[in-house]
């Protein structure tokens, strides 16, 4: 047998890919003692686990992954429960709602960014651009004060840590139990004025929301903005950097995008093939299943490898290459996401948000390739990406002919 570097080794935080190869060809369904979960790595696999036609799976994993830092939220729930909720803050996310709306504070909020750099001829995308813009625009939807954005961006990480804490770190367990605590005493004041002053905001509409004739409760609604907040804050922020990286690391297809704005589509779904932000998802099998790699037990946690999924030879012609144009990806209709890759899962809890990242990296690559045409990469620039449940480039040194006025 091959050797398999473990998922927790210092050599897998690296570079993943070269295991998730080897997990594919010789050891798709594999035990992981550490966390006690089998390893599920062929696309095949994970797509039939995501789209869990026959109810097989559960997420009730999520009741140690996301309880203890969020509460509540639609990714712990199941059925009837989950879709009157989930519905709840769908129509923000796509649509004319996103059209007429958020499109325009998309907008704003990336130019501001923008506008704070580009006479300078110099800037770390990763810091100055794509941890800020998503939280930003999720601090406007939801009527939140962005003068707050660096608690935002604490709070959202170590949640995000938490989650991925496969090892166990006591440090990074209490980071995530400190942020629930700080994330409630922010939220609760901010919910109660709320309800007694509505806005045309996100929050407000939580607020008025009712369900079978009962509102939901203070700490339901802080729960919501806590998994709005994580889920759409560094998810986004990790696939605006990873954009950014392929292309500025592939100087062509840049050259490719600059001209065609039609390939920013395109690349914005290569990048999420190419380079997962969220690399995990665990969920629960009900009964025993068999998958193409062998048998689960009920009872067991499987851990899906999205980013060794996103690069299974039987999917994808010459997998290990970055192609903008490459013909596997359809890129054409809203939620075509759902059939290029797995970076947004699939079935009943796919990313609620997928058009609001796609809207939000769209702008980003349109607008940073209109202030700063020559960008390049800074010399001497290493494109370290880190990280095992979620993954992105670190920084992202650039520079450009400044903008004059
Ligand atoms: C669900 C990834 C952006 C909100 C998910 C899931 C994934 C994911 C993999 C499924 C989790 C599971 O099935 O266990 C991403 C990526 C993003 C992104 C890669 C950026 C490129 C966003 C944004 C928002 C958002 C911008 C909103 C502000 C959510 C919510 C869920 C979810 C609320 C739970 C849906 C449900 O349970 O029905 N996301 N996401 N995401 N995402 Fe995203």
């Amino acid at each position: 047998a091959r050797h398999v570097p473990d998922i927790l080794s210092p050599e897998f935080a690296a570079d993943p890919y070269p295991a998730y190869r080897v997990l594919r060809d010789s050891a798709p369904l594999l035990w992981h003692e550490a966390t006690r979960s089998y390893l599920v790595s062929r696309y095949e696999d994970v797509e039939r686990v995501f789209k869990d036609k026959d109810d097989r799976f559960t997420t009730d994993n999520y009741d140690w992954q996301l309880e203890p830092v969020h509460g509540r939220t639609i990714l712990q729930l199941s059925g009837r429960e989950h879709a009157v909720r989930r519905a709840l803050v769908a129509p923000a996310f796509r649509g004319s709602d996103l059209r007429e709306k958020f499109l325009p504070l998309i907008e704003r909020n990336s130019r501001e960014l923008i506008d704070a750099f580009r006479h300078t001829g110099s800037a770390d995308l990763v810091a100055d651009y794509a941890t800020r813009l998503p939280v930003d625009v999720i601090a406007d939807m939801l009527g939140l004060d962005k003068t707050d954005h660096t608690r935002f961006h604490r709070w959202y990480t170590s949640v995000i840590a938490f989650l991925g804490n496969l090892s166990g770190d006591p440090e990074v367990t209490a980071a995530g139990e400190r942020t629930r605590v700080e994330f409630a005493e922010y939220m609760l004041p901010i919910i109660r004025r709320r309800r007694a002053s509505p806005g045309d905001d996100l929050l407000s509409t939580l607020c008025a929301a009712e369900i079978d004739g009962v509102s939901m409760s203070d700490e339901d609604i802080k729960a919501f903005c806590s998994l709005l907040l994580a889920a759409g804050g560094e998810t986004t922020d990790k696939a605006i950097a990873g954009i950014f990286a392929n292309l500025l690391l592939h100087p062509e297809q840049l050259a490719a995008v600059r001209e065609d704005r039609g390939l920013v589509a395109a690349a914005f779904a290569e990048t999420l093939r190419y380079t997962p932000p969220v690399h995990m998802i665990m969920r629960q099998s009900a009964t025993e299943v068999t998958l193409s790699g062998g048998t689960v037990p009920a009872g067991a946690t499987v851990t899906c490898l999205i980013g060794a999924a996103n690069r299974d030879g039987n999917r994808y012609r010459d997998p290990d290459r970055f192609d903008v144009l490459r013909e596997d990806l359809t890129t054409t209709t809203a939620f075509s996401a759902a059939a290029d890759h797995l970076a947004f899962a699939l079935g009943r809890h796919f990313c609620v948000g997928a058009l609001l990242a796609r809207a939000e990296v769209e702008t980003g690559v349109n607008q940073l390739l209109d202030a700063m045409p020559d960008v390049r990469l800074a010399d001497g620039f290493d494109p370290v990406e880190k990280g095992v449940f979620t993954r992105g480039p670190q920084s992202l040194p650039v520079r450009f002919t400044p903008v004059a006025g």
